[in-house]
């Protein structure tokens, strides 16, 4: 019998987890038992402890501790990464890397002043992939490296299907993967992000680290309040098939569904039935 990646004992690290989906995650993986979780974010320093505080109190001990820099900084994110393992005497094994922006705005419009054509501005473009794609694949190869570089020196080759499972990463993509009217960043980043799981999947189980994926439809968190409420309610909820938005609680719930079985190798999809749109 495989023996299957448990969340319970180990060190995970989640970005974006001073709130929404990432904070959401971060406290499912607590009650489930990890040992320790790193709470990465650039939010301000209130909102991280405030998170930290929460999950802590909750698990009745100190197992989320906060790291605030931006993460798309490779050196930050070693450190991350190092400082865990210094701490808790074992590398992390499970990445949940959920920091993700919107930019939104059409690819091509007409300017009402001129009726010159406007093209997406390209730096924003660049941002968007560095921060919704880039940052999560780094995030989860630097978690691989090191799980990689143990069991090396440990003499271990191949991952065999008889030892524990050593690491499982899921990725937060996105029902705009499947391409979405105003979001040719965003969606651009997201279904890149799909492939990219995929690969790291394919590539990881030599180490024995499983890379997923999970799409989220509409979460209520504050990046989903971005959207005005007209459209919401004439647009939105209208092709979700239960009604309203998913929960960040639902969300976390996948996650750790995909990172506990190793037989589902998704991709998931967390959409309340969401048809796409024409
Ligand atoms: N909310 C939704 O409807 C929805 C739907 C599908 C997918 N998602 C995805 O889920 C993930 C989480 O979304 P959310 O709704 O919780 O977003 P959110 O905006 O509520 O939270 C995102 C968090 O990421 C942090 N963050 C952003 N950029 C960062 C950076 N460069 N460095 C460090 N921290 C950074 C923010 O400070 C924030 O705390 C994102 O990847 C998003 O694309 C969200």
């Amino acid at each position: 019998m495989q023996l299957p990646m448990q969340i319970k004992d180990k060190i995970a690290v989640v970005t974006g987890a001073a709130r929404g989906i990432g904070f959401a995650v971060a406290a499912r993986l607590a009650k489930s038992g990890a040992r320790a979780v790193a709470l990465v974010d650039s939010a301000p320093e209130a909102d991280c402890e405030k998170a930290a505080g929460e999950i802590n109190r909750a698990a009745g001990a100190e197992v989320a501790r906060v790291f605030r820099g931006d993460v798309c900084d490779a050196a930050f994110r070693a450190e991350v990464f190092s400082r865990m393992e210094k701490e808790h005497k074992d590398c992390a094994r499970i990445c949940v890397p959920a920091a993700g922006i919107l930019r939104d705005a059409m690819s091509v419009k007409i300017g009402r002043e001129n009726g010159d054509a406007q093209i997406y501005d390209e730096e924003l473009f660049r941002r968007v992939l560095e921060v919704n794609l880039l940052h999560p694949v780094y995030w989860a190869m630097q978690m691989t490296a090191r799980i990689a570089e143990l069991r090396h020196r440990a003499g271990a080759k191949k991952w065999r299907t008889d030892e524990p499972l050593q690491g499982a990463c899921v990725f937060i993509g996105s029902v705009s993967s499947r391409g979405n009217r105003g979001q040719i960043s965003y969606a651009s980043a997201k279904s890149a992000l799909s492939a990219a799981a995929k690969t790291l999947n394919l590539e990881g189980m030599f180490h024995g680290v499983q890379t997923k994926i999970l799409h989220p439809g509409l979460v209520d968190t504050p990046m989903a309040a971005q959207i005005p409420e007209e459209q919401l309610e004439k647009y939105l909820l209208p092709q979700i098939s239960i009604g309203r938005l998913i929960a960040p609680e639902e969300v976390a719930d996948a996650a750790a569904m995909l990172i506990e079985s190793p037989a589902v190798s998704g991709p998931l999809w967390i959409d309340g039935g969401m048809r796409p749109m024409a």
